[in-house]
This record gives C-alpha cells, sequence and structure tokens, in this order.
C-alpha cells in the first residue's frame, strides 16, 4: 500500500511536535516534519518520521524549501509562526508579521503540489478588540471578528492569512481548513525564557517560589483578566476532526471553560499545596481583558467540542514543567524565576508610525498607529 505524504510544518514547535506524534501512529500515513529550529532544539523528534530540520532544509519562509516539503503530499498542516505569549506578541509586532511569509509560501506550494487539504492554525487574536473589554463578556463567535480590528501586529497578520486561506480555496479549489486556536497549552511547550504564555508562565512561577522558600511571584495585570485554556491533546483531536470535516469557514478551537488569571494562579497552587503572595505587575503586557470560546458551531458542525479540564491539563502541565526545572539545574535561578521576562527582537521604524508608548498599551488603542489616523482637517 502507497503512503499518504502529511506535511508538518513548524514540527519543532509545541503543538507541530504532538500532531506529529498523532499522525505517525495512524496506518497509511508517512509523515514529513519541518522546523526552521535546529533539531537539537525541536520540543519533540520522532525517528521514523521524515525529519526537515534547520535552515536550509526546514526553513519555510523560503519557496524552495516549501516546495520540496509539499511535493506529493496529500494533506499539508502549516503550524510554523514566529509566535508566543503576550510578553512576545506585543513587543515584537514586526516578527509576528513576517509569518505572512511562511502562510504565503506554504499555501502557494500546497497548491502547487496539487495537496488534498491544507490546515492553517489561525488565533483567537482575530478577534475585533471592542468586543474583549469587558473580563465578564459573553463568548466570542466566529462573527465576532469582523470589523476587523484584532490584536495588532500578530492579528493582523493571522486574519489576512485566513482571507488568503478563502480565497485560495474559492479561486484555485485548494481545500482549506482554518482553526481559530485559543491559549493552548500542555507538556513539551514553552515554559520559559520570554515566549510563555499564562499557563506555563504561572506553572514555573509556583514551582520556582516553592523551591526558592520565598513564597512571592509575580502576576501580570491585576489578575482579573478572564481566558479560556485549551489542552495540547483536545487540541490535535480538534485539528484533525476539523481536517476531515468538510468545514470552509474558520472555525474556533477552544475550551470554554473561562477562568480569571487569578483562578489560573489558584489552580496551580492548589496543585503545588502551597499560598503564595501575589505581585501584580500593572504596567506588563496584559492583551485583551476578556476572551471565551464560543463553541456553538464547532458542536453543531462536529458534535465535540474541547473537553479536557483545566485543572486536569495543568496538573500534567505541572508535572511536566517541574521536572524541566529540577532536571534542568534551574533551582540555583529560582527567585528570578518567580517574574517572567519580556522577549524583544523586532526594532522600531522611525518615521513610519511606530509609537514607543504603544507597547504596552492596552491593544485596541493600538489599532491606528500615530500618522495613520484621519487627515486633520
Ligand atoms: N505570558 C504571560 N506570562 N502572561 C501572564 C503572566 C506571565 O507571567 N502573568 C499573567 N499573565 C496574563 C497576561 O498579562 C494576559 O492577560 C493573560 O495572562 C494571558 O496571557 P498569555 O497566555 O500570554 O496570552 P493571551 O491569552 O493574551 O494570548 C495568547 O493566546 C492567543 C490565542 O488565544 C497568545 O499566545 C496569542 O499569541 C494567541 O493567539
Amino acid at each position: 500500500m502507497t503512503s499518504r505524504v502529511v506535511v508538518v510544518s513548524g514540527a519543532g514547535g509545541f503543538i507541530g511536535g504532538h500532531l506529529v506524534d498523532r499522525l505517525r501512529r495512524m496506518p497509511g500515513v508517512k509523515v514529513r516534519a519541518a522546523d526552521i529550529k535546529p533539531s537539537d532544539d525541536w520540543y519533540q523528534v520522532f525517528p521514523d518520521v521524515e525529519n526537515h530540520a534547520g535552515p536550509l532544509d526546514g526553513d519555510v519562509r523560503d519557496f524552495g524549501v516549501c516546495r520540496r516539503l509539499c511535493r506529493g503530499a496529500a494533506d499539508v498542516y502549516q503550524l510554523s509562526a514566529d509566535m508566543g505569549g503576550m510578553g512576545f506578541i506585543e513587543n515584537n509586532k514586526a516578527l509576528c508579521m513576517l509569518s505572512v511569509l511562511t502562510n504565503t509560501h506554504m499555501l502557494l506550494a500546497a497548491q502547487e503540489a496539487g495537496a488534498g487539504r491544507f490546515f492553517f492554525s489561525s488565533s483567537a487574536c482575530v478577534y475585533n478588540a471592542d468586543k474583549q473589554k469587558d473580563p465578564n463578556l459573553t463568548a466570542l463567535a466566529e462573527a465576532d471578528a469582523y470589523p476587523a480590528l484584532p490584536e495588532d501586529g500578530y492579528g493582523w497578520e493571522k486574519l489576512f492569512s485566513e482571507r488568503m486561506c478563502r480565497h485560495f480555496r474559492e479561486d484555485f479549489g485548494i481545500q482549506t481548513r482554518v482553526a481559530r486556536f485559543h491559549n493552548v497549552y500542555g507538556p513539551h511547550g514553552t515554559w520559559c525564557g520570554g515566549r510563555e504564555k499564562a499557563p506555563a508562565a504561572v506553572c514555573r512561577k509556583v514551582i520556582a517560589a516553592k523551591a526558592s522558600g520565598d513564597h512571592s511571584i509575580e502576576i501580570w495585570g491585576d489578575g482579573t483578566q478572564t481566558r479560556s485554556f485549551m489542552y495540547i491533546d483536545d487540541c490535535v483531536e480538534g485539528i484533525l476532526k476539523i481536517m476531515d470535516s468538510g468545514i470552509l469557514e474558520p472555525i474556533n478551537l477552544g475550551s470554554s471553560e473561562m477562568v480569571t488569571i487569578n483562578q489560573l494562579v489558584d489552580i496551580a497552587e492548589s496543585i503545588a499545596g502551597v499560598k503564595l503572595e501575589r505581585r501584580y505587575k500593572l504596567d506588563a503586557p496584559r492583551g485583551v481583558a476578556g476572551r471565551n470560546s464560543d463553541n456553538t458551531k464547532i458542536k453543531g458542525y462536529l458534535g465535540w467540542e474541547p473537553s479536557i479540564s483545566l485543572r486536569d491539563g495543568i496538573r500534567k502541565t505541572y508535572e511536566w514543567i517541574d521536572g524541566q526545572f529540577h532536571r534542568g539545574g534551574h533551582q540555583s535561578d529560582a527567585r528570578g524565576m518567580t517574574s517572567s521576562t519580556f522577549s524583544h527582537g523586532s526594532k522600531p521604524i522611525p518615521g513610519d508610525g511606530f509609537m514607543a508608548e504603544s507597547r504596552h498599551m492596552d491593544t485596541w488603542k493600538q489599532a491606528i498607529p500615530a500618522g495613520y489616523g484621519p487627515p486633520s482637517a
């Protein structure tokens, strides 16, 4: 029997690694995994799949690499992106927007190669910021992405690439699937260094506070922000179900269990068996005030929605990070690890609408950079 070639770009990353692990167990599937990172830096590497690692072989910003990867592919899962939690995306908008290269080139190469299906990992960051100002909001339904006012930088790129998928499907016939991920967490993902999201950051801080003996942690914002967090197993299950479905429009893939960041900390503390003093850092990147996933549509299409409880998922994530922390010899830096760092990478372009003060402002105020507003009368 000839195998179906299935390509996963971004395979060295958190979600990509878990997806490859699932696909490689499927009968008749030959997985081709690619990532710009050298294989030593992949979260998970599986020797029984075809791996393309590093800048020469796995950089899918490069159209030539994409063409080689997509040759003969039946399915393409495009998960590569320069991304991270709020500390990264608010401070690296140019880098986030450059993911347009990976999305464009992978889509083009998949279409050129005659791939049957193309999966694009979009994000809840496409949603209109005006609809996320209230922590007790009603959940975001798919139509709430328009009129467009997404997260500055990262969200605009995702929204653009969503539409590019749609037009490639309509104009060229490639079957595209678009899922809007809501904050995915779990083992084998980023837990320190500046790109980590709240679930991993909170687990690490609690672990570090315990190890340091100084029972206090820093929390970004005032802790009343709300989110829903999706455990990685639900995410992979959802990706496969959406790919196998006939769903053509972008669809939410997220948990509908909404919590405040304070409640997330409560859960991590109870798993750790500690109670910590909370230092609120009000000038840290906060993102939107409230976000949750409206799962009406996915339930209607699939009769399914992510269901792993936050407590169960955080327990597994906590245990994995605890292992990384102690095996990696981070005890000596435990006190420092009760805070989070920001990650800076992109440089402002003077005179092109860059507002230094916009970096940590609420995202909905960032929609129109200075100099791009309506002309003054
Ligand atoms: N990252 C992080 N680190 N966030 C913290 C921390 C910390 O140490 N402490 C508190 N928070 C707060 C943030 O200020 C924010 O209000 C909330 O926790 C959630 O932060 P993140 O998990 O970093 O990001 P997000 O939910 O706003 O957005 C993420 O999910 C989107 C999809 O739903 C990002 O990863 C986006 O890239 C992604 O599209």
